[in-house]
């Protein structure tokens, strides 16, 4: 996506403050491909998706995972690792929840131990997951730039 005027080189600040940073090359970033990169204090994953990046925060809405060690899909939605929610990387929402509970096809596990997750899951229900943040990105060149 392309914003406004061209620029020749480097970093720009715009009138709001905000400003487009490079986050690296393009060929970083192959088709289908996740990339984490961490910008003024953030942590986000750049995707390609079908020749198209899109930056989206990369800490889970739920409880923080880092989202690019999970999985993309074609059409660009992201899965936690850690809980399985789903985010859609071209917009940021939410499109599935979490699962909090074990596998039924896992082996049964010490009394302990389902005592634990039980109690953890149940906690776990109270956390809401939200939409993720989602950032302009722009291509110039061979350089990713995204506006933060
Ligand atoms: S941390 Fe991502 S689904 Fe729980």
């Amino acid at each position: 996506m392309t914003l406004g005027k061209e620029v020749d080189v480097g970093n720009r600040e715009r009138q709001d403050g905000q400003q487009f940073l490079e986050v690296g090359k393009v060929d970083e970033v192959p088709a289908g491909k996740m990339k984490h990169v961490e910008v003024l204090g953030k942590e986000i994953v750049i995707l390609n998706i079908g020749g198209k990046f899109y930056a989206m925060d990369d800490r889970c809405a739920h409880m923080n995972a880092r989202l690019s060690m999970g999985n993309v899909s074609s059409d660009g939605i992201i899965t936690c690792p850690f809980h399985g929610a789903r985010f859609d990387a071209t917009t940021g929402k939410k499109v599935k929840e979490p699962v909090l509970t074990p596998s039924q096809q896992m082996e049964p596990l010490p009394k302990t131990w389902q005592n634990y997750l039980e109690h953890a899951g149940e906690l776990m229900s109270y956390i809401k997951t939200y939409d993720q943040h989602v950032y302009e990105i722009e291509v110039e060149g061979d350089r990713i730039k995204i506006r933060v």
